[in-house]
């Protein structure tokens, strides 16, 4: 859509532009700036501006708007930002009725559809093409005089919803396109909205951090998102879109149809010069059933390494003068069919619900089922997250219940079925008392878990004891939950301090637990006293205190200590530190065990300073940013501390913030980034080392 000495041109204007004060005669070309901008950043995953130059020119271009109102343009980058609420959305009629895709799962069904297709259009050699089924929510885009339109959901096939303001956004999804360049004067085009695996992990982690149950998948995450009401909290998302089918267009005059719209690749084609995301990246045109058939096991076997969810592919007849020829029914086009790919979804029967307390005391329903195998792993137990999900999934102990587990994302039950109870079942009745203790259990009003409010229950220590010891806490190898609880039954751990008075002598002849490992533990709890202080932070379980938390507030601090005196206001200016984070904080460090703790803890020689502090501010690296990409024969943290132990900073993405990007095997997109910025120093993890000295 660009040839590479436009890019460039566009590329040094902006630069140019980012500098100097602009005025009117400026607008056309800044708009242009950043709709390529956006075009480079969201739908060719390869971003040329830094995000200070795009938020600089965005204010440079909304300031002219704010004087001249008469020259705000609907593909203005500043209309994609939505005002006030979706009251409700609107029914629409769509152009054409999305019809559905008929399904196949093997093989034979292939065939039978290839033999039918060769039937009805009388020709032997049919071409056709294959692309990737997107497992999201269908859209239909409209663009008329080369703005985009309207955005609606699928709805019945005949009407959908408008959606438009939400679809604006998808940055992805332009706000114009040169349609009229090809005579093309209205265009209704379908595609699906998905959210990238990356970015439904992010948003459920964020979900089961505030106690709630998270997103079924991306698919239902991205209809969901479709109809949120507040479409800056859609913008927050960051959904994404394939576009796959021209359904409709029109041309201006009385033009012939241009050749390109001709094949369903060609549509394709000329959808992503216009600067549209589509499904061709992985589409291929081929002849004969058996080639289609190879490439649906390809796609299968490697469906996991792609960066968003597929469920299947869809193979269509490539000549559109042959679709019309072969027809359809009310329901599908007989073009084209969808091949399903193995259910990732199951059945079994649900055996009994346990509940897990964890180390807050959130209690955990956990339902046990009868092994089933699903996506490649047998499952006998999953969390239902919290009461609620049990009363609106309809479960009952007995029922017979589907089980999905797509991809990266933990199994979950998707629904019971009611309608095969034979009277055997037994409600599901949430404890009104912890299991372990017997406290009586508390709903915090704004939360969706209900908790053991009892610190001292053993559940709960045993946990927090468990997570001290843990990898990225504390790293005591060796002190695993196994051992964590065998060592608190036998009455030599009570408490976290307690890890540093192990009465080695009296554990001796323990079994399972010889001389080696006694001395390795040994040893480990000793080089533990040392980790440093974002470490302990992390460790002492502090709620809503995650590694990055800890590491924020470590920077700033010399020594533990100076926590007991800060107020929620002063925690609050700390980067990434809210309200719900600073009263956690706060309420930790005025309770007397957890000072007690502490005191312990510095008597048994734990460290309790941030002792980088000073390097930190003077280091030979301050001011310089690192990323680490591929995999490192050393462990990313240990690389990462020591460019922190420097006074360097960790960055998370390639951009021109970026000074040093270190490469290990296997270096991917990051590494293609840097190379085309130019202005990053790429290194070996060798030469990373070297330079550590
Ligand atoms: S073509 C008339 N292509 O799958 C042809 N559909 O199960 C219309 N889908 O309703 C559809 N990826 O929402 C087509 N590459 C793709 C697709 C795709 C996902 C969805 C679409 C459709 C559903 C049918």
């Amino acid at each position: 859509m660009y040839t590479a000495s436009q890019k460039n041109n566009l590329l040094a204007t902006a630069k140019e532009f980012a500098l100097r004060e602009l005025g009117v005669d400026d607008i056309e070309t800044l708009k242009e700036i950043l709709n390529f901008a956006d075009w480079t950043y969201y739908v060719q995953d390869d971003p040329l501006l830094a995000d200070v130059e795009y938020d600089t020119l965005f204010a440079k271009l909304k300031k002219i708007e704010s004087h001249h109102p008469e020259l705000i343009t609907p593909d203005s980058p500043t209309q994609r930002v939505a005002k006030g609420l979706n009251t409700e959305f609107t029914t629409v009629n769509h152009l054409v009725p999305m019809l559905s895709l008929e399904n196949s799962y093997d093989a034979e069904d292939l065939i039978d559809w290839d033999r039918k297709c060769r039937e009805l259009s009388g020709d032997e050699n049919i071409e056709y093409c294959i692309e990737p089924k997107f497992d999201g929510a269908s859209i239909s885009l409209i663009y008329e005089n080369d703005n985009f339109q309207r955005g609606a959901t699928r709805g019945d096939g005949v009407q959908g919803d408008d959606i438009t303001t939400n679809t604006k956004q998808i940055r992805s999804i332009p706000l114009s396109a040169k349609l009229s360049a090809s005579n093309i004067k209205q265009i209704e085009i379908r595609g699906e909205v998905l959210l990238t695996k990356e970015k439904f992990k992010i948003y459920n982690d964020k979900l089961i951090a505030d106690g709630l149950a998270p997103l079924a998948n991306p698919r239902n995450a991205a209809s969901g998102s479709l109809r949120i009401k507040d479409s800056t909290e859609v913008a927050k998302r960051g959904l994404d879109a394939f576009l796959y089918h021209v359904s409709n267009f029109t041309l201006i005059e009385n033009v012939v149809v241009p050749e390109v719209m001709k094949t369903h690749y060609g549509s394709l084609h000329y959808l992503e010069q216009l600067g549209f995301k589509t499904s061709i990246q992985h589409a291929k045109v081929v002849q004969g059933i058996s080639n289609i058939i190879d490439i649906c096991s390809e796609f299968e076997a490697k469906r996991d390494e792609l960066p968003y969810e597929i469920d299947g592919m869809v193979i269509k007849v490539n000549r559109l003068a042959l679709q019309e020829k072969i027809g359809q029914t009310s329901h599908h086009p007989r073009w084209a069919i969808a091949f399903k790919f193995k259910a990732r979804q199951a059945t079994s029967k649900l055996l009994q619900v346990e509940y897990q307390v964890g180390r807050t005391g959130s209690i955990t329903p956990v339902a046990k089922i009868e092994p089933v195998y699903v996506g490649g792993v047998t499952i006998s137990s999953l969390s239902l997250f919290n009461d609620e999900v049990i009363k609106e999934k309809n479960l009952m102990l007995g029922d017979t219940v589907l089980i999905e587990r797509a991809g990266d994302v933990i199994p979950y039950v998707v629904k019971s079925f009611p309608e095969l109870r034979d009277g055997s079942e037994h409600e599901i009745v949430f404890p009104t008392h912890c299991p372990v203790c017997n406290e009586t259990l508390y709903k915090p009003e704004a939360e969706a878990v209900w908790r053991c409010t009892n610190i001292n229950c053993t559940a709960q220590i045993i946990e927090r004891l468990a997570h001290y010891a843990s990898k990225d806490a504390m790293d005591i190898r060796g002190l695993g939950d196994a051992l964590v609880k065998k060592f608190f039954e036998s009455g030599y751990l009570h408490h976290i301090s307690s890890i540093y008075h192990l009465p080695y002598e009296q554990m001796k002849g323990l079994e399972g637990f010889g001389e080696k490992s006694m001395q390795n533990l040994q040893a480990a709890i000793e080089k533990s006293k040392s980790q440093p202080l974002h470490r302990l932070l992390f460790a002492l379980g502090i709620r809503f205190v995650g590694e990055t938390t800890a590491k924020t507030l470590a920077r700033n601090i010399s020594h533990i200590r100076d926590l007991y005196t800060m107020n929620i206001e002063q925690l609050c200016t700390y980067e990434d530190v809210g309200i719900k984070v600073a009263g956690a904080i706060v309420d930790f460090f005025s309770h007397p065990d957890n000072i007690h703790l502490i005191d312990e803890l510095e008597a048994s020689g734990v460290n309790l300073q941030n002792n980088m502090k000073q390097v930190i501010h003077g280091g030979e690296l301050s001011g310089k940013t690192f990323l680490f990409t591929g995999t490192l024969s050393m462990k990313r943290s240990d690389a990462e501390a020591q460019v922190e132990a420097k006074g360097g900073s960790i960055i998370g993405s390639v951009s021109t913030k970026l000074n040093y990007l270190v490469v290990g095997e296997d270096a991917g997109s990051k590494l293609e980034k840097a190379k085309k910025l130019g202005t990053i120093h790429i290194l070996s993890e060798q030469e990373f080392l070297d330079m550590m000295g």
